[in-house]
């Protein structure tokens, strides 16, 4: 059995699916509504972050994900205490033990996540030294941590490399940091935020991300009480505190998971409505969406994304960080973009190799040419830089059902739009794949009347 395919049994038995595999009929609409918690790449942030307090937090509106599950053990053989349930959406983390974790233990749950090396400076702070395992997360190119790294070493962190993984002391403590970060990156960011709340002294990072799981990663921190503020020009200033609390937060809702129910609705032709969504995190999806052809309506308590019927449209768009087109939106997209009228453009800007699952969906029927060097085009918004990748979807094409393996998360949601789309029968393996970012699969197909079985 490869690697992909024991994560995938491993994820899948975390969140209890029945099987790995689904079979699907498709080509029938999907059509209700469906409940969206908080975001993944905010919840599992916000848990690491608990490890920074004195006392007890609490998150609510956590997915029944299996990240989620990885990262509450990852905590706990860090020693904190967990009570509550994913299933029912809250957590209460309390850190009051902290201490180092069996390295086997660690090393194990870290095959599936990229979560343990934002526990370095929660833990330098904690017990004085870190240890991380290799990293895992989804297979979208080379994800180096060198940002992080070198933000560490700018604290005062001596990292050494060692077969097994990376051991992190601060001998002399940390101290503040004047840090500029060659690119915006996420966990990079995350990893100043992390760390900076707790060193004496004011700590700036330029170039930051601002992502909006960032800005309520901070409004967690604030909660537990650190000095942060976002300055013009993706700056943040950090003043350290001695020591923080616990929070009590309900988690920002999953803008990506949103994002991937709207178009499926799209490319089945149906209508969902995605309660706890908002607009302001979703503006720039949004309007691409309307330019296909999607209609959305805004109400108190969601949003509704529906096909109103007519010609998709097709749309020349490129992935960026935020305000950007994010990164996660474009593989579900292009499932809907098969079924536009015309040639529609997709760049890739933030990762190398994130086109992968359009191999299934060629089989499938779809039109689409990945350029592997990227591709000059007279439309693009932002100069062309050296790891990006174009792929070109015409259509419309007619899916047909077929087999797949699914390679990756986000990659992984497209293929299930993908089947759900196609006319007859198809079977999905490595469904834990998927379910370690959308929580509730079973349940939330079930409510958008697809037809499905899991395969024994
Ligand atoms: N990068 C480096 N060196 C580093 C860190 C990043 O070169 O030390 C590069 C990456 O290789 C990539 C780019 O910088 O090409 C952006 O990476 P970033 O650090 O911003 O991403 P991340 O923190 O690893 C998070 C999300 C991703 C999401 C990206 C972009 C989590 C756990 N993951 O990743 O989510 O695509 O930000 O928004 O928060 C997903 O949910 O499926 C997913 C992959």
């Amino acid at each position: 059995m490869n690697s992909l395919v024991q994560d995938a049994r491993a994820a899948a038995a975390r969140v209890g699916l029945k099987s790995d595999t689904i079979v699907i009929e498709g080509g029938r609409p999907l059509r209700g509504s469906i409940d969206v918690r908080g975001a993944k790449n905010l919840v599992t942030k916000a848990m690491v972050a608990s490890l920074l307090g004195d006392e007890k937090s609490i998150l609510r509106d956590v997915p029944d994900i299996s990240d989620v599950h990885v990262v509450m053990s990852l905590l706990g053989a860090h020693g904190v205490q967990i009570t509550g349930d994913p299933a029912t959406g809250v957590l209460v983390l309390d850190p009051a033990n902290v201490s180092h974790g069996d390295s086997a233990e660690i090393d194990a749950l870290s095959g599936s996540s990229r979560i343990p090396i934002l526990f370095c400076g929660p833990l330098l702070h904690r017990l004085g030294r870190a240890f991380i395992p290799d990293l895992g997360g989804c297979r979208i190119g080379d994800r180096p941590i060198d940002f992080h790294l070198d933000a560490l070493r700018a604290f005062g962190a001596i990292v050494d490399k060692l077969p097994s993984g990376i051991d992190i002391t601060a001998p002399n403590g940390l101290h503040a940091a004047k840090i500029e970060l060659p690119y915006p990156s996420v966990g990079a960011t995350e990893q100043v935020l992390l760390t900076g709340v707790r060193v004496p002294g004011e700590t700036e990072l330029k170039n930051a991300a601002i992502e909006p799981e960032i800005m309520d990663l901070i409004a967690v921190l604030q909660k537990m009480g650190a000095i942060i503020s976002v300055e013009p020009n993706r700056t943040i200033l950090i003043e350290g505190v001695d020591s923080l609390g616990g929070y009590n937060h309900r988690a920002l809702f999953d803008r990506n998971e949103a994002a991937s129910w709207a178009s499926a609705a799209l490319a089945t032709g149906g209508s969902i409505f995605t309660a706890g969504a908002k607009q302001s995190e979703m503006m720039t999806f949004l309007n691409v969406f309307r330019k296909i052809g999607g209609a959305f309506d805004i109400e108190e308590d969601g949003i509704r994304f529906y096909h109103p019927g007519g010609d998709l449209k097709p749309v020349v768009v490129e992935t960026d960080v935020h305000p950007g087109f994010m990164t996660d939106w474009q593989q579900p997209l292009i499932v809907a973009l098969t079924q536009a009228h015309g040639t529609s453009i997709v760049h890739e800007t933030v990762y190398e190799n994130r086109f992968g699952f359009t191999d299934a969906l060629i089989e499938m029927g779809a039109n689409i040419e990945v350029h592997k060097e990227g591709l000059a085009d007279p439309n693009r918004r932002v100069p062309r830089r050296a790891l990006e990748q174009a792929a070109v979807i015409t259509g419309p094409t007619k899916l047909h059902g077929t087999e797949m393996v699914v390679p990756d998360l986000r990659g992984g949601f497209s293929h299930l739009i993908a089947a759900l789309t196609a006319e007859g029968q198809s079977v999905v393996s490595n469904l834990g794949l998927i379910a370690r970012g959308y929580g509730d699969i079973v349940n939330k197909l079930e409510k958008l009347r697809a037809e499905f079985r899991f395969q024994e």
